[in-house]
Parts: structure tokens; sequence; C-alpha cells
């Protein structure tokens, strides 16, 4: 096998995992291509805007798909449109944000220039499964009890890609090695929604689904 078919963030991912030690490493990472047209990898973190102590431990892991035009910038995970939107529903739900560590599958922000805007390009399987090694140190390290894919990146990157989210959303998934899994939409199916009612429809997939989650997580 030629190195290339093995290129994957594996050998970037220090040895001893802590959040310091990983967040440090990650922005040498040249696992994939994609570091090289981006400002900085996004690591996850406790959700923002949280009072969150040290002590606290994150009781869900919701993974999305790659940081956004702000993301890159701010190297915050979920602070764009989206992630305004995650929040509000996440409110909404009344889903402790405290609890709650926010990741990405791909940790670098992949884009196609569009005059002078940075359009968002979907990563591929490749920076998937090249970027998973990330993902792993950051279960081994949060420990969380249960996992929600949002979108269909994440649940490639967890569930396969025979998994669909239209069929099996917001159902318990049991994958060998890892807690619990819920996949649902992603907010930003929500807000590319083309009609008020196609809105409507998607917003209250997605409440409905928080809902489970929160009802898991209490069992
Ligand atoms: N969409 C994502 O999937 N992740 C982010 O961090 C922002 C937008
Ligand atoms: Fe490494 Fe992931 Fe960034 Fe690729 S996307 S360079 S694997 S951190």
């Amino acid at each position: 096998m030629s190195t290339a078919t093995l290129k994957n963030a594996a050998p970037f991912v220090p040895e001893h995992k802590t959040m310091p030690l990983l967040r440090e490493a990650i922005q040498n990472c040249r696992g994939c291509d994609l570091y090289r047209n981006a400002t900085q990898a996004v690591f996850g973190e406790i959700r923002p805007g949280s009072k969150a102590t040290t002590s606290q431990k994150a009781e869900i892991m919701m993974i999305g798909e790659q940081p956004g035009d702000q993301e890159d910038k701010q190297g915050h995970p979920f602070v764009g449109p989206a992630g305004k939107l995650l929040d509000k529903c996440l409110l909404q739900a009344e889903l402790d944000r405290r609890k709650i560590y926010v990741t990405n599958a791909v940790k670098h922000f992949r884009w196609e220039p569009r005059g002078k805007l940075r359009i968002h390009k979907k990563p591929g399987m490749r920076e998937i499964k090249a970027c998973r090694p990330w993902l792993d140190a950051e279960l081994e390290t949060v420990r969380p009890k249960l996992l929600v894919c949002l979108g269909a990146t994440a649940a490639q990157s967890i569930l396969g890609s025979k998994f669909r989210i239209t069929e099996s959303h917001g159902r318990l998934q049991t994958i060998q090695g890892l807690p619990p899994v819920v996949a649902t939409l992603h907010p930003s199916a929500i807000l590319r929604a083309q009609s008020d009612e196609d809105r409507k429809k998607s917003t209250e997939l997605f409440l409905n689904d928080l809902q489970k989650v929160k009802q898991y997580l209490e069992k």
C-alpha cells in the first residue's frame, strides 16, 4: 500500500491526551490537505456562553460537519449562523449547555473561492476518514454518555455511509466501542429550507429529536 492511501491525522495526535495538548497539537496536523487553505484548525469545546467550570463534565458530545467561514476565523465551533440557531434550539429544548461538548467531524474549513467569498464545500469521505483520529481523541478525553450527530457528515464518520438520517433520525444507535449515538438534522438544513412550511417542518423534527436526546440522557 502506498503511504498516500494511509494519510490521516493519526501521526499528529499526541499519545498523552489532555485537552490543552490536543488543542495545541492539532494546529500542526497535516493529515489531509485541508490545512493548506484554512486559517486554523477548530477543535471541540464545551458550548461557549455557558458558565462551565473545569470540574464540569460534558455528558453529550455533539458532532457537526466542519468549521464554516466564521468558525475558521474565530477558532471556535458553531459560532456562525448555524451555531446561533443551534443555541436557540438547545435553549428551547432545555438542554443544559454546560453539559454539551461541541465539535466537528472535520476540523479544517473546506471551501472554494467565488469572487471574494469563501463558499463552503462539503468534506469528502477522504477528509472525514483522515480526521477521525481527532474525533477519537476527543471521545477518549471527554468520555461523553451520548453522542449526537448533526447531519450526514457526522453520521458518516460515526455510523458509516449506509446510515440515512431521514430514515433513522432520533433513534438510539449502538456502535461497538462507542457511547450510544443519536443522529439528527444539521441546523443548517433548517437555514437552507426553501419555504416557510419546509422550515417549520425541519425545525419541529430537530426540536423533537433534541427532546429525545434529553430523555435518553435522563434514563
Ligand atoms: N457547521 C458545522 O457543521 N460546524 C460548525 O462549526 C459550524 C457550522
Ligand atoms: Fe488534520 Fe483534520 Fe485538518 Fe485534515 S482536516 S489537516 S486531518 S485536522
